[in-house]
């Protein structure tokens, strides 16, 4: 039987356009090409996790607008369940500004129907989520309902990933019962304080996971700090990749490998993604990720 994994989290449309550069402040400049596509911190992970063979049930909220139709439309055509997702009328769906230029991204985030993810809506899927073999969490939706999910995941003993992305500070207590938490090197900054990254990572053994890019994703393991290197890649587009790093994680976790092969899961799975353009362009399915496991297993 498919172990079920629920994502809780932001949804919408990303508004990606290619350029040479990025305009200065009060810069008129001409772009390549424009690309409306499906984006979204928690659906990415959806996305990403249902390419990967899982059964994912999605937790949010559109607006009843055409990019709302057409956010609900790929969650179809990708399996992932739609049974949760509100579609809330007077309500944009949210969006990403994207510029992909010299080979990195900048992006605005307006979250419209995203914002209105509330603990009302997580009481309606309590059940669902009791049931779930992982619960997966990013920071697009507002932290009261975030830190709702976590405390009844902690309550019924679920296992909780929660990408702290966009970063902002975290009360203590909060983070205990978080089960995985896993910021790149920008976010730990903005969480912990950046003055000493080894300590704090041996601060939190086998919880906190750091992605760092190109250099990979690190952890201490209540011994010693445990590296596993990225996928060495052509890099097309980065957005993305954190959230599939998550999605892959989450599902090697739920097939039952131990810590440091489900971060090499997910690291491969991230990897792969950032070979195509979109945050969704790229993410690998099962076999896809099979093929090249054996590149840094
Ligand atoms: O993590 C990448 C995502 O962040 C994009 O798809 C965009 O929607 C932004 O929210
Ligand atoms: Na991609």
């Amino acid at each position: 039987m498919k172990k079920k994994i629920v994502v809780v989290g932001s949804m919408g449309m990303d508004l990606v356009v290619t350029s040479s550069r990025r305009p200065r402040a009060g810069e008129t400049i001409i772009g390549d090409e424009l690309h409306i596509i499906p984006g979204g911190k928690g659906a990415n992970q959806a996305v990403a996790a249902a390419r990967l063979g899982a059964d994912v049930t999605m937790v949010g909220a559109v607006g009843t607008d055409q990019f709302g139709e057409m956010v609900l439309a790929n969650f179809e055509k990708e399996g992932v369940s739609t049974d949760f997702i509100r579609s809330i009328p007077g309500t944009h769906t949210g969006t990403a500004h994207i510029i992909v230029a010299e080979g990195d991204n900048s992006i605005v985030v307006v979250p419209g129907a995203n914002s209105l993810v509330d603990q009302a809506q997580v009481d309606q899927v309590k059940e669902c989520i009791k049931e779930a073999a992982i619960v997966l969490l990013q920071l697009e939706i507002p932290l009261e309902t975030v830190k709702y999910v976590v405390d009844f995941c902690y309550e019924h003993q679920v296992p909780v990933i929660l990408n702290p992305a966009p970063a902002q500070s975290l009360p203590e207590e909060f983070i205990q019962k978080v089960t995985y938490l896993t910021p790149n090197e920008h976010e730990v900054c903005i969480i912990f304080g950046c003055d000493d990254v080894d300590a704090i990572l041996q601060k939190y053994p086998n919880q906190l996971i750091l992605t760092e890019g190109e250099k990979g994703v690190r952890f201490f393991d209540g011994k010693q700090m445990v590296q596993v290197p990225a996928l060495s890649v052509e890099v097309v587009d980065t957005t993305g990749a954190g959230d599939t790093f998550n999605a892959g994680f989450a599902v090697a976790l739920t097939q039952g490998f131990p810590l440091k092969e489900a971060v090499r899961f997910g690291c491969v799975a991230a990897g792969l993604s950032v070979t195509k353009l979109g945050a969704q362009g790229g993410m690998p399915t099962l076999n896809e990720l099979k093929q090249h496991l054996g590149e840094i297993f």
